[in-house]
């Protein structure tokens, strides 16, 4: 029988569990804030930015929103920064990102002070994340390696291929499943578009993690008898309802769940992971920031 690993139940007991953490900060007279900054047009990015606010309400949190123009000066925005850098009852600062082309992301990346940067962006912390001593996990990928372990999926000695090598999940996913410790120690082979045979990377593996933005390009054919496959991948393709359009993975999931052990669903799988660890981030930024020792979930 296939596993189909549930996302939103997995999220939403990680959820639960923070609220606890939520109060314990609550008793010591802190509310975790964490403020988000979107200077785009863009309607997904302003839903993503909505989703997170709302999600932040949820479980306590005090969600903090700044708009910029899109065609506002740069200098605008690291000003905004400043502020947010400085202020004590913002915890976890968030680009939404892309910026307009003339905002340099890497600069706004360096700029956001390290100890409030939740997406775990800034160079220190993918510096520490590298050297086995993270601080923030990048959302996404910590995603992956919660489901990992909550599904009871063994990485220690196991053969990973992870697809993709973007600086957001591809990169950092590779990089947490090769440290020492739990839903570690796993072998892993970082694929990408110049990879001359994927198939025969993917079909050694034991555990599978798509994050490409193709949909399809895995499918059961690719996978061995057994495998873990964990979708990143969200892609709009067309369908016959009512907004034309439904969301899909990087995985071709009924012919992957033929051959798989476990599967994400897309929906389902790891969105809504994504969303609770910037949550857990949050709440950890607090209690570090404010010296509150938490049991964190
Ligand atoms: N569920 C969530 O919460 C969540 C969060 C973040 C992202 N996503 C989704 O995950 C997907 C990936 O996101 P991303 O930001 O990492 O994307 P990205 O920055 O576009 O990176 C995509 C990666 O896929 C690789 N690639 C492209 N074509 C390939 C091929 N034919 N074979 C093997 N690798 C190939 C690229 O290789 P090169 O480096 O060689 O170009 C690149 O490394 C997207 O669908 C995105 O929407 C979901």
């Amino acid at each position: 029988m296939t596993t189909i690993i549930d996302g939103n139940a997995i999220g939403d007991d990680i959820r639960g569990e923070l609220e606890g953490s939520v109060e314990v900060l609550d008793e010591a007279g802190v509310t975790p804030g964490l403020a988000t900054v979107l200077m785009s047009e863009d309607p997904a990015s302003s839903t993503y930015v909505s989703m997170k606010q709302r999600a932040c309400e949820e479980i306590g949190i005090n969600g903090i929103h700044v708009e910029i123009e899109p065609d506002a000066p740069a200098d605008e925005l690291f000003s905004t920064l400043d502020e947010l850098n400085a202020d004590p009852e913002v915890h976890g600062i968030l680009v939404q990102m892309p910026v307009p082309d003339h905002v340099d992301t890497w600069e706004v990346l360096n700029y956001i002070n390290p100890a409030k940067d939740v997406d775990g962006f800034h160079p220190e912390n993918v510096g520490r994340l590298v050297a086995g001593r993270p601080r923030f996990k990048p959302a996404t990928p910590h995603g992956v390696q919660r489901l990992l372990q909550e599904t009871g999926v063994e990485t220690e000695g196991a053969d990973a291929v992870v697809i993709g090598r973007s600086d957001i999940v591809g990169k950092p996913m590779a990089n947490l499943l090769i440290q020492k410790g739990p839903v570690g120690n796993a072998t892993v082979t970082i694929c990408h578009s110049r990879t001359a045979d994927l198939a025969a990377k993917t079909r050694q593996a034991d555990i599978v993690i798509a994050a490409v933005g193709y949909p399809g390009i895995v499918d059961g054919s690719m996978l061995k008898e057994g495998a873990v496959v964990i979708d990143v991948g969200v892609n709009r393709v067309d369908a016959d309802n009512e907004r034309g359009y439904k969301l899909v993975g990087d995985v071709d999931f009924e012919s992957a769940r033929e051959v798989a052990s476990a599967i994400t669903p897309v929906p389902g799988g790891v969105g809504p992971m994504t969303i609770t660890m910037l949550l857990w981030n949050t709440v950890k930024a607090a209690g570090d920031l404010e010296g509150v020792d938490i049991d964190l979930p």
